[in-house]
């Protein structure tokens, strides 16, 4: 697309890959893909670089960063000590899109946690690795998006919100959703439902649970935040979006509303022979991949219609991202 002819988009070869890792080692910023979504990276061990993700981004400087590892001996430079509950979970599912939230060692500058005494950590899978260590340095990335925006899932939504920054293109990103991320201490508990399920989870520890209420409730009443970053309204979509609980008053509300444009399932087109429609496939892992990409769309239509997919496996990851987007849930 567009992106390709942007100065600041590369793709990846070797050279682009040299160049990124020795941009991360100067304390600058590179945005690069990884299996879940696009990440915003700097040196983790360097607070000047770190200072200048928060400043693009426009991100709070009360939400922690989730520094990236290419193998466990870089893990050690970052945490002080691997529970057996963590070390198991790495062992199943890592490199991949997991975060563990782990005790911190000193050497991580306190802007990269928050001030928090853990860290969120997790090693990403393919290109993402191979960048961590050609750059020697643990890699501190959050979703490569202006604060409030819909994470990236392609290098053209990357260079959207940051036109200046080194964009390694990988294409679309595997998963399309962010990483799950879980905290072993002082209970286990899931801060964020993410890539990972929490089925997945349960073989492997069988006690773990989501951390619960999701931020709104039905009526809109704001639940108490899991973990800093979910406190903020996320997601915000290209224009607003109706989440609906029931297929019937999707249909209702679109059959009264011709100029909406509705993400519904592929499935279900069917549904709406008059309506602009994005189809978002039907599988939980296809509506994942293409979720985000639809919250940026710039296809006409007056508001956003969604419907809600059933709370297990993936759908659980989808449903917290959706409502987030929500402007309204009816
Ligand atoms: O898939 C992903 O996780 C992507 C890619 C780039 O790795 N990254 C990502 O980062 O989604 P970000 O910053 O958009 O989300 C990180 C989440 C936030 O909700 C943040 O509050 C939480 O992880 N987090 C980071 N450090 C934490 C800590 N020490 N304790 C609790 N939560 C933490
Ligand atoms: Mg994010």
């Amino acid at each position: 697309m567009a992106a390709r002819r942007r100065k600041n988009v590369h793709p990846i070869d070797t050279r682009s890959l040299r160049e990124a890792a020795a941009r991360l080692r100067r304390g600058e910023l590179v945005a690069f893909p990884t299996e879940t979504v696009y990440g915003l990276g700097a040196n983790a061990l360097d607070e000047k670089a770190v200072a200048k993700i928060f400043a693009a981004k426009g991100r709070p400087s009360d939400n922690p960063i989730i520094v990236h590892v290419s193998d466990r001996r870089m893990l050690r430079r970052v945490v002080k000590s691997v529970p057996a509950a963590a070390e198991a979970l790495m062992r199943k599912f890592w490199p991949g899109p997991l975060t563990l939230v782990l005790s911190k060692r000193s050497s991580v500058p306190s802007l990269v946690t928050a001030g928090l005494s853990t860290v969120a950590v997790r090693m990403p899978e393919g290109i993402a690795r191979d960048l961590v260590r050609l750059a020697g340095v643990p890699i501190a990335a959050p979703s490569a998006n202006v604060s409030g925006r819909p994470s990236p899932t392609t290098a053209a939504h990357v260079a959207e919100d940051f036109p200046d920054v080194f964009v390694l293109d990988g294409g679309p990103t595997a998963h399309g959703v962010e990483s799950t991320v879980v905290a072993l201490e002082p209970r286990l508990v899931i801060l964020r439902q993410g890539a990972v399920t929490e089925e997945q989870l349960r073989k492997i520890l069988p006690r773990v649970r989501g951390a619960g209420a999701p931020r709104r409730t039905r009526r809109g009443a704001p639940a108490p935040p899991a973990s800093p970053g979910t406190k903020y309204t996320h997601y915000a979509p290209t224009r607003p979006l109706i989440l609906f609980l029931r297929e019937s008053s999707l249909v209702a509300y679109a059959k009264a509303h011709p100029k909406a444009l509705v993400l519904c399932p592929t499935g279900l087109s069917f549904l709406f022979p008059k309506q602009r429609i994005l189809a978002l496939g039907d599988t939980p892992k296809e509506i994942a991949h293409g979720l985000f990409a639809a919250l940026r769309t710039r296809r006409r239509g007056s508001e956003l219609l969604a419907l809600a997919v059933p709370r297990r496996g993936l759908g659980r990851t989808i449903m917290d991202r959706l409502e987030r987007a929500a402007t309204r849930i009816v």
